[in-house]
């Protein structure tokens, strides 16, 4: 099956020149949505990670499924004064100014194998901030797999881990 076949793209969204990869349709097709995570769980599968860490809020849609098949743990990347209680904050530099990413800071054990996922890497700003944050809270950040690469913006470039996706836009 080409997953491809069941992303929707949306141009000019959200601005002007900009290609939107919707994964919507993905979701909303069983058959193919279980195509898409059987490929992700053969990936992210081998790395034997402790932890799923899904970034809010595509990001969510994609590891807590995985984590349910292979029988590890999803924990929750949110955006700034989403979560509750004591958490571990990473602020980083955007384009134009910065963004915070957050985790509860007892979701992240020293030394457990974590695997960042999200459901589209772009710039690789997001992915590279998760990662940080999960190192600095002592995980073993082990890899980073996404469901679909803009190969264009060489993201990847900005990870120290390897990285996986299952889709590529040129
Ligand atoms: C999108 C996408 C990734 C991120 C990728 O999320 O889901 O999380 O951007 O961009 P980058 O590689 O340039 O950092 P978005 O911020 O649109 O939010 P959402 O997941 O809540 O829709
Ligand atoms: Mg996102």
């Amino acid at each position: 099956m080409d997953i491809r076949d069941h992303i929707r793209s949306i141009p000019d969204f959200p601005k002007p020149g900009i290609n939107f990869y919707d994964i919507s349709t993905l979701l909303a097709e069983p058959d193919a949505w279980q195509v898409t995570m059987g490929r992700m769980a053969k990936v992210v599968g081998p790395y034997a990670p402790d932890v799923l860490v899904g970034v809010e809020s595509r990001g969510f849609l994609v590891a807590a499924p995985l984590a349910l098949k292979l029988g590890c743990g999803f924990v929750m990347a949110r955006k700034s004064g989403k979560l509750p209680g004591a958490t571990e904050r990473y602020e980083y530099q955007l384009e134009y100014g910065s963004d915070v990413v957050e985790i509860q800071k007892d979701m992240i054990a020293p030394g457990q194998r974590v695997v960042v996922l999200d459901d589209l890497m772009a710039t690789g700003g997001t992915a590279a901030a998760v990662c940080e944050l999960a190192h600095r809270m002592g995980g073993e950040v082990v890899a980073v797999a996404c469901i679909i690469e803009l190969t264009f913006l060489n993201g990847r470039d900005r990870l120290d881990v390897p990285f996986h996706t299952v889709v590529q836009y040129a």
